[in-house]
């Protein structure tokens, strides 16, 4: 078989900062080490069936390191879900349009549902890649995603933030964090800003035991309190956010003065942090050390701090949640953080 000459990129589902990193890192070493042409193809899958794309030349790439966003443009469109029109075989436009631009190897950067659309492109007999991105960190297989450590960083800025203003009003500040179904980002964000309270996804809540515990820090320990909350906790059907529900709870239950912020998109804008550009300069490289082994049907993934990849099908379809068990919940016990559950004091 001859050398794969010719490569497609694309991002979808929702961005992150990194994603240009990581593009960067996958258009530089196809060009410049393995001689390869590299075509950016725009909007995610929509960009595959609609035939939209544009070729990227290694001076395309310079500049966008430090770029947030993508520069490719994103979608979540989803081309194995049913489209409900008979006629339209998403699939097979996308395998025909991969074709017709001369592919030998399609480079997928995305989450969850990005890994499992690029896992059955790959079970239809095209060449495929994946590189995991993510602010929620949740992709199974690798224990880090890029974009995350960045959200981290955000998401700590606005805790310590909120440290001051609670403190001069002797108030309960509740804070959202995303993460959709995982717990990732509040674990990491609400121990990094000192959050007082920290609930997880992962971490049935009980709302007795936390404004127990509340009550208890306002007459013995501090006047005021941080309450950090991943997006994804249970809550009532009716309630529309996290952050509402908790707040709303608890100053009922405390007749402490309460507040919330959600921090929403901020979370997943601007330029990556420094750890996010290295893990997805390594991922990109990685990435097409694969393409040149003709090793298709992989993610690149980082393990132990080590780049190396796994097999697609293992990863399609999985979540990737904070283990009851993770040591950094541990940690928190012990430093007497309440994690909804119960606590120490
Ligand atoms: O998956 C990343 C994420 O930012 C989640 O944390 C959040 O729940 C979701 O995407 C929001 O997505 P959308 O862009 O569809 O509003």
């Amino acid at each position: 078989m001859a050398q794969p000459k010719r490569i497609g990129i694309l991002s979808a589902g929702g961005d992150c900062p990194g994603i240009n990193a990581a593009i960067r890192g996958v258009g530089k070493t196809a060009i410049v080490r393995h001689k390869m042409e590299v075509i950016g193809i725009s909007s995610g899958f929509l960009g595959l069936i609609k035939l939209d794309y544009t070729p990227l030349s290694e001076q395309a790439l310079s500049g966008i390191l430090t770029l947030g966003g993508t520069i490719l443009g994103t979608s979540r469109e989803k081309p194995f879900k049913k489209s409900g029109k008979p006629n339209v075989d998403k699939p097979d436009i996308i395998k025909k349009n991969y074709k017709k631009l001369g592919l030998d190897c399609l480079v997928c950067i995305g989450g969850n549902g990005t890994q499992k659309t690029a896992n059955l492109l790959s079970e239809s007999g095209l060449n495929v890649i994946g590189i995991p991105k993510t602010i929620d960190n949740d992709v199974w297989g690798t224990d880090f995603t890029f974009g995350f450590d960045s959200a981290v960083t955000i998401a700590t800025d606005a805790i310590d933030r909120l440290h001051t203003t609670a403190n001069s009003h002797k108030r309960i500040m509740v804070i959202e964090v995303m993460g959709h179904h995982a717990g990732w980002l509040a674990l990491y964000s609400g121990l990094a800003g000192g959050g007082d309270v920290i609930l997880l996804p992962e971490i049935k809540h009980d709302i007795k035991v936390i404004n127990r515990y509340l009550l208890d820090r306002a007459f013995k320990k501090k006047p005021y309190s941080i309450v950090v909350v991943g997006e994804g906790i249970e809550k009532p059907k009716n309630e529309v956010s996290a952050a509402d529900y908790i707040s709303k709870m608890i100053e009922k239950g405390t007749k402490i003065d309460t507040r919330k912020t959600i921090l929403g998109y901020l979370q997943r804008g601007g330029s990556p942090s420094a750890m996010d550009r290295i893990l997805a300069t390594r991922f990109g490289s990685h990435a097409v050390d694969l393409i040149a082994k003709e090793d298709y049907g992989k993610m690149v993934i980082n393990k132990n701090n080590q780049t190396s990849d796994i097999l697609l099908s293992e990863v399609g379809g999985k979540l990737r949640l904070v283990p009851e068990t993770h040591s950094l919940i541990e940690k928190a016990r012990s430093l007497d953080i309440c994690m909804g559950d119960e606590c120490i004091s």
